[in-house]
């Protein structure tokens, strides 16, 4: 009996299990992106506003390294979720300092928030 209410609660407590990627959720692990990037312009980092389905390194007007400039990839949802684990593992040479996004339930979420900003 006691392990049943335990295990609700941590279902209750945990509302992405068996969810789909959630944008919601999704725009609260965009915080920690927010150091560096905001929507709609270029900060330390480059405007994020429809960046899902463009090509790498194209955002007007923002510095570039070489590495992501000439990546020549798209950033697509599985080119996303490789960057967004390990930015320096898919584009070695890039300039984001970020460590990456070890739970590929926030990667998804983070991923379906971007989709919402264009
Ligand atoms: C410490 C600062 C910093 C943080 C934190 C950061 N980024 Fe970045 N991001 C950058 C920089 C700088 C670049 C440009 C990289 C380059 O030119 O090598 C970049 C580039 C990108 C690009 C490529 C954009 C393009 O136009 O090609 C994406 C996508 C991206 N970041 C998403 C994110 C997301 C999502 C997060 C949060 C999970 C995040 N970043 C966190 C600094 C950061």
């Amino acid at each position: 009996m006691r392990e049943w209410v335990l295990a609700a609660v941590i279902i209750a407590l945990n509302p992405t299990v068996g969810m789909a990627a959630s944008a919601e959720a999704g725009a609260v692990v965009f915080h920690k992106c927010q150091i560096c990037h905001q929507l709609g312009k270029n900060a330390v980092g480059p405007n994020l506003v429809g960046v899902v389905g463009r090509k790498a390194g194209t955002a007007p007007n923002y510095n570039y390294s070489a590495a992501v400039k000439n990546s020549g990839i798209t950033w697509d949802e599985a080119n996303l979720n490789e960057w967004l684990e390990g930015p320096k593992k898919k584009i070695p040479g890039t300039k984001m300092m970020f460590a990456g996004l070890k739970d590929a339930n926030d990667r998804a979420n983070v991923i379906e928030y971007l989709k919402t900003q264009k």
